[in-house]
């Protein structure tokens, strides 16, 4: 199938053309080289079509469409960017950007999609607490992460919390404006596959890390901090008490489950037609911040990490993810283990970055 890519020459694009290519698909790229994402020479472009263009030309898109099956729409602006003045940069481009991709695809007759989502929708994670059951704690208070009270209490007793699995139908909790623009992203695309009888899959990836990922720069993951501190003979900066659970899934993974959810809404109907499922994308295996420094250390041969206590507002304590939807219903299997995939990327070679470090 010919599949346009949009964002394929970022981190997880252009895995994602490979894994496309490796199956015999035809991917065709469309990406502006946003400044922000590329802001070195140019990036080594995967081995297929390209287009350099920005998803809000509707022009460009229009004809990046002919003959395309599918759309696998990656290009966004990542991250937490630098304060809230970059609110409208985030939506014009994440949404805007989108629904100018959607308006395309309805008039050029493509009805299928799928959507790089992301976890962040969620904001906090899901929690029990012992007398109340399933809770929802609302954003920590900085006196609280100031006293090194890092763990999210229950909004109606005070108690420990016990964190869990979020699920799909988790209740959307947008924390900041890059995840209301992912939430937004969400929203257009099943609004467009009602309109138009189209079939999208919205693929919710957790912290996807691995070769090719950018250094450290405002809008990079926690991994890609540690791993340059490391490049530079540091030790990796762990914030709060480094017990924050996250699920880190490796590229190669996310991009193999892009390709299967491509060949499953051009072949059948993941969910039913004329809606967008929403799959948690994660490895399935939940692990601290602060054992994945220490992984990422002991495979660099680098300083032990140092536990901080310096705290963001607006971070979540925990969030990992049940990925059990996606391997049910697409068969999709991570296959790359937490230790090996953390090895590589300790030695892997990452993007340069606005910084330049
Ligand atoms: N990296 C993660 O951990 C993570 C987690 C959850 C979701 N996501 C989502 O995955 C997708 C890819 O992220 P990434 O980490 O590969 O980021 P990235 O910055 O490496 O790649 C994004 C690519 O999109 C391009 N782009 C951005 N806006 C564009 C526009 N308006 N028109 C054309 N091209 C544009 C950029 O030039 C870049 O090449 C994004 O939608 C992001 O929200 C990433
Ligand atoms: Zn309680």
């Amino acid at each position: 199938m010919r599949v346009l890519v949009t964002g394929g020459a970022g981190f997880i694009g252009a895995h994602i053309v490979t894994a496309l290519t490796a199956r015999g698909h035809e991917p065709v790229v469309l990406d502006a080289l946003l400044p922000a994402a590329h802001p070195g020479p140019p990036p080594d472009l995967p081995d297929a079509e390209f287009v350099r263009a920005d998803v809000r030309d509707a022009e460009a898109v229009r004809q990046a469409l002919r003959g395309v099956d599918a759309v696998c729409h990656q290009a966004a602006m990542v991250g937490l960017g630098k304060d809230f003045a970059d609110a409208p940069a985030y939506v014009d481009c994440n949404d805007h950007g989108t629904a100018v991709l959607l308006a395309a695809a309805a008039e050029a007759g493509v009805r299928k999609l799928v959507l790089a989502g992301s976890m962040v929708v969620y904001g906090e994670g899901r929690y029990t607490c012992p007398v109340h059951g399933l809770v929802r704690p609302g954003p920590r208070r900085a006196e609280d992460l100031a006293a090194g009270m890092f763990e999210p209490r229950c909004p109606r007793c005070g108690a420990a919390l016990e964190p869990g699995l979020v699920t799909e139908d988790a209740p959307a909790d947008p924390r900041n404006v890059y995840a209301t623009t992912k939430l937004a992203q969400e929203h257009l695309t099943a609004a467009w596959a009602r309109a138009v009888g189209g079939t999208a899959v919205s693929l919710r990836y957790h912290n996807v890390y691995g070769p090719g990922m950018p250094r450290d720069t405002p809008y990079a993951g926690v991994a890609s901090f540690f791993r340059s501190a490391l490049a530079r003979g540091e030790a990796p900066r762990v914030f709060e008490d480094g017990g924050q659970r996250r699920d880190f899934v490796h590229v190669r993974d996310v991009a193999t489950a892009n390709v299967t959810a491509l060949e499953a809404v051009v072949t059948a109907s993941p969910g039913a037609p004329g809606t967008l499922t929403a799959y948690n994308t994660g490895s399935g295996e939940p692990h601290t911040v602060a054992e994945m420094a220490s992984a990422l250390s002991t495979a660099h041969g680098g300083p032990e990490p140092l536990v901080t206590g310096e705290f963001r507002l607006g971070d979540v304590r925990h969030i990992t993810a049940d990925s059990a939807r996606l391997r049910h219903d697409l068969g999709w299997r991570p296959s790359v283990p937490f230790t090996a995939g953390m090895t590589e990327f300790a030695h892997a070679a990452q993007r340069a970055s606005a910084v330049g470090v």
